[in-house]
């Protein structure tokens, strides 16, 4: 349903506003979440919203327009969220009404002018301005906007009054006060059309392997034979769904070290009623999951030194074990995946392949690990950031170069 949902939307949101059209699968999460049976208690009566999209089923009502969640809670949502109309703080009440796109405007004027960073589901303040203002006030997330060639529809372009100007201010001041990604203000994300939980435990959703699964890119190195994945620093969960929803058969490990991450993990596997088909593991690398496996998905830690210190506060704003490759006093970001190519093969089945993202790290792999030779996959960020790594590229190139399945991790005295 999903699927279909998004094949019906995209085209349309992309015709009118290509960017959003990208980021639209996160904002649509405030659709989802907000009042899946599981999540429906999150807000109170007297916020449930009046607004039903024609074009979206029930499961997909959009979020309390009068409502901001309150940030900086990391409690389950389904026990208790509250939801708190607010007012502008410090900022002078307007009088005058404005259209949506009018609004949209003024406010991306203010996330430009406060030099937001974007990167979690947008690229730009148009964009970010857009979700939050639609999630903001419970509109249509596809709502037809005005492009720089095209006006908007009046139809599509209603009149926003003082009050409701003042809610989506609030909330983009709380975007620009506080920089946290957006979707940690809203709770939510999408990823290929499906929508997850997400909160300050666990790192925004945004993985190119999800890319590769969706586009089936990788589906030509598996087998009627591959049944046992592991998804290896699953954080937020997100790639262990998508893998089981992409392969019905096979069942997934989903391990990562943090158990704060875990505990959303858990949110949503149990959100998409996979508990069945995913098993969550406390795992510090490859050490406490079981194998073989047929297939090892990993987004590990793999920010280098430098680049970490250059990170702008919406990304400092996820958890450093996420990101940074250098927990173990390396400065290549490269500290997770030496242990982890060392010891992977022992955790394969023959056939079995890795995929891995590395992001802008090639530069630092390529040097890590000397004639390794894997097999580059494409994603829309280019050809170079996630690899392929079969069971006997990895054990021939340790052949050659001895030392390489020695490799070990300081933290964990060479578990992967
Ligand atoms: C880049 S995030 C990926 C999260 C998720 N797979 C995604 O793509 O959105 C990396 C994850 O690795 C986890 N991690 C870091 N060090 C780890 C270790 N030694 N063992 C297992 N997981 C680890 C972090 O907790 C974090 O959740």
């Amino acid at each position: 349903m999903l699927a279909r949902l998004a094949s019906v939307i995209l085209p349309m949101v992309r015709a009118k506003l290509p960017c959003l059209a990208d980021c639209l699968p996160v904002c649509l999460t405030a659709y989802s979440v907000a009042y899946s049976p599981a999540y429906s208690p999150v807000y109170s009566p007297a916020c449930l919203p009046p607004f039903l999209p024609a074009c979206l089923p029930a499961a997909f009502v959009v979020r309390p327009p009068d409502c901001v969640l309150e940030q900086g809670r990391v409690s389950d949502q389904r026990q208790s969220t509250p939801c708190v109309a607010r007012q502008p703080a410090g900022a002078a009440p307007t009088r005058t009404t404005m259209t949506l796109t009018e609004l949209i405007t003024r406010q991306a004027q203010q996330l430009d002018a406060a030099n937001v960073a974007f990167g979690h589901g947008t690229t730009n303040a148009f964009d970010e301005a857009a979700w939050l203002t639609l999630w903001c006030l419970g509109l249509p997330l596809d709502t037809p906007l005005a492009t720089q060639t095209e006006p908007a529809d009046p139809a599509h372009n209603p009149v926003i009054s003082p009050d409701q100007q003042a809610r989506v201010a609030a909330l983009i001041k709380q975007r620009i006060d506080t920089r946290q990604p957006a979707a940690y203000l809203t709770r939510e994300a999408w990823l290929q059309g499906v929508p997850f939980y997400v909160d300050v435990r666990a790192i925004v959703p945004r993985s190119l392997i999800a890319e590769v699964l969706a586009e089936g890119s990788i589906d030509i190195w598996l087998s009627s034979e591959t049944h046992r994945v592991l998804d290896l620093c699953t954080g937020n969960g997100s790639l262990a769904v998508l893998a089981a929803m992409a392969w019905p058969d096979v069942h997934l490990t989903a391990a990562d070290l943090s158990t704060d991450a875990l505990a959303v993990a858990r949110i949503n596997v149990d959100k998409h009623g996979l508990n069945e088909r995913i098993t969550l593991v406390e795992s510090d690398g490859l050490h406490a999951v079981p194998g073989p496996f047929d297939l090892i998905l990993c987004n590990p830690p793999y920010v280098n030194a430098e680049s970490m210190a250059a990170l702008p506060p919406e990304f400092r704003a996820e958890p450093d074990i996420a990101l940074s490759g250098n927990l173990t006093g390396g400065t290549d970001g490269m500290d997770f995946i030496r242990p982890l190519l060392a010891q992977a093969p022992a955790h394969m089945t023959p056939d079995a392949v890795l995929v891995l993202e590395i992001g802008h790290e090639r530069p630092f792999f390529v040097a890590a690990f000397p004639g390794l030779e894997p097999v580059w996959l494409s994603t829309s960020a280019g050809d170079d950031q996630v690899l392929l790594l079969t069971r006997d590229t990895l054990t021939q190139w340790q052949g050659s170069h001895p030392g390489g399945e020695a490799q070990t991790n300081a933290r964990t005295g060479g578990r992967p």
